[in-house]
């Protein structure tokens, strides 16, 4: 069965994936006799659309101001008009992380959710702040709605819950999920400088955003810890459940102190005793959890297996790529 998609949000993440759907054409249908058409690929202000499926190699390296003379480009069309109109198997929603509505992601996730499709996204915030509602309607629909994306990058953090530690109780997950404020505290304490200038290393060289609240402040991993407690230790939560403290408040001479007694000071989420917090914590400088740079960590706490460690590349297009096509093999699997 040939797989119909439609991509939403055709920016960083969106273009890397069809790129590499394109590239592994071959592989993943020699590989898995997965075969796939993109039909729709929305933007803000239009869609690429074409039911007989979308020539790809044509589109990805066109820029936003070329659209408009693509002959697919249909211009002011939204995704929650025409996705439930479109024979579409997977919507793929990849718009921008908004932690204040969830929004276009969240309308996109219950569109598509509402009308038979099933979803995969790389979106924390829909996710983060409406996880039982839109995991309730998946259930309630018999649809799959797949995120690995969504938290620790390439990281295939819930695919390992789910397959090879299923047999396990998770007694506790802990890490380090936000590459930007990893390799501020990396660089503070290699380089002894204050956060100000770490930050601006980090900015200069593409880690951090201009605004960098969402990193520093621990929000982004509230998101991911949040994602994690639900879909892993099967709480109730949103982001509003999650006790945040950022970096900003961490100096020199905090990082001296900590060294001087054999401690690295690290960002850390963890979803424990029913508790999600993210803090700053020290951790020994030799332990696991020491990792330096842009990396993100996650450790598992099991009854059988005991602790678990996996770590990986948290960010980037491809990266992202890798945990989004793991989700529509899955899908591909299960539906066939
Ligand atoms: N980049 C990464 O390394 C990474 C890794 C894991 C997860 N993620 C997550 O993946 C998602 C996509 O990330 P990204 O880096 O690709 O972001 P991005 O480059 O900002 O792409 C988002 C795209 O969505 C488009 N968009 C905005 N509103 C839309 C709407 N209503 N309908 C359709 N398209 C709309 C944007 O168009 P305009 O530019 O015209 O607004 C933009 O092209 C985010 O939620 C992010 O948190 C990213």
């Amino acid at each position: 069965m040939i797989m119909n998609l439609a991509i939403i949000g055709f920016g960083n993440v969106g273009r890397a994936f069809a790129r590499i759907l394109l590239e592994r054409k071959q592989d993943l249908e020699k590989r898995y006799g997965f075969q796939s058409k993109i039909k729709g690929i929305f933007e803000l202000n239009g869609a690429f659309i074409n039911e007989a499926g979308l020539n790809i190699k044509d589109i990805i390296n066109l820029n936003p101001n070329e659209f408009e003379k693509h002959e697919n480009w249909k211009s002011k069309v939204s995704a929650n008009n025409l996705i439930p109109k479109l024979d579409i198997d997977i919507v793929v929603e990849l718009t921008h992380t908004n932690i204040k509505t969830g929004e276009p992601g969240l309308s996109h996730i219950k569109t598509a959710l509402n009308n038979g499709k099933h979803v995969i996204t790389a979106n924390k915030g829909p996710l983060a702040l409406a996880f039982p509602e839109v995991q309730e309607l998946a259930k309630k629909n018999n649809l799959y709605l797949r995120f690995e994306a969504t938290t620790g990058g390439a990281i295939p953090v819930f695919h390992l819950a789910e397959t090879a530690l299923m047999g396990n109780k998770i007694i506790s997950i802990k890490g380090i999920l936000n590459g930007t404020s990893n390799f501020i505290l990396t660089q503070m304490s290699r380089q002894n400088v204050p956060f100000s200038i770490a930050l601006k290393e980090a900015q200069e060289l593409g880690f951090a955003e201009a605004d960098p609240s969402l990193d520093v402040d621990g929000i982004d991993a509230a998101c991911k810890i949040v994602i994690i407690a639900n879909s892993i230790l099967k709480q109730n939560v949103t982001l509003s459940n999650v006790k945040i403290k950022g970096i900003r408040q961490i100096t020199k001479d905090a990082i001296e102190l900590a060294r001087e007694d054999g401690y690295v000071i690290r960002h850390i989420a963890s979803a424990e005793n029913g508790k999600l917090e993210v803090s700053p914590r020290l951790v020994p400088e030799n332990s696991t959890f020491a990792i330096e740079g842009t990396q993100n960590l996650i450790r598992f706490e099991t009854d059988l297996a005991k602790e678990i460690y996996i770590i990986g590349r948290g960010a980037g297009g491809r990266e992202a790529t890798s945990a989004i096509i793991s989700d529509l093999l899955y899908i591909h699997k299960k539906t066939q």
